[in-house]
């Protein structure tokens, strides 16, 4: 089971140019799990808050491809809370870690690479089962 510390901004480098920058990822290169799924979330109304869940297997990358949010994590014992602003870097979280996502910039990008395709029974969607499944869990 992982926790806050676990879960770390990674430096993903870019290619820059007078013509701007460029900034990859690649399974097995500068990603730790295959990437099974992509998606972003976009047009996402001023004070409205995301997230709310953990998820038993899945394990992200989190990048503001543009403008800039917060991501607050929670291991049911630690919070820590994540300003993303920079394309060239991701957050990355681990499995079991409740998030919620919050202060969206106008016109902001949040793009998400998944180790797992979409499954709602991933997900854990109720803090109280949350912080019981956390309780059950052993620590690896
Ligand atoms: P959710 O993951 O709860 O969004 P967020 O964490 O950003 O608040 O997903 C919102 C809705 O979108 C939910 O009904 C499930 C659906 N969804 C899919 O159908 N496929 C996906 O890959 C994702 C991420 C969400």
């Amino acid at each position: 089971m992982y926790n806050i510390s676990d879960c770390t901004i990674v430096d993903l480098s870019k290619v820059h140019n007078e013509a701007g920058n460029i900034t990859v990822l690649e399974n097995n290169i500068n990603i730790p799990f295959k990437i099974k799924r992509i998606y972003y979330l976009y047009d996402v109304p001023m004070g409205a808050d995301r997230g709310g869940h953990g998820h038993y297997e899945l394990q992200q990358y989190i990048v503001a491809a543009s403008g800039s949010f917060t991501f607050l994590l929670d291991d049911g014992v630690n919070k820590k809370s994540f300003f993303l602003n920079d394309p060239s870097k991701a957050l990355h979280i681990q499995p079991g870690i409740w998030r919620e996502i919050r202060d969206f910039s106008s016109g902001s990008i949040c793009l998400v690479l998944a180790s797992h395709e979409y499954k709602e029974s991933d997900y854990i969607r109720d803090y109280v089962e949350y912080l019981k499944y956390k309780d059950d869990t052993p620590i690896i």
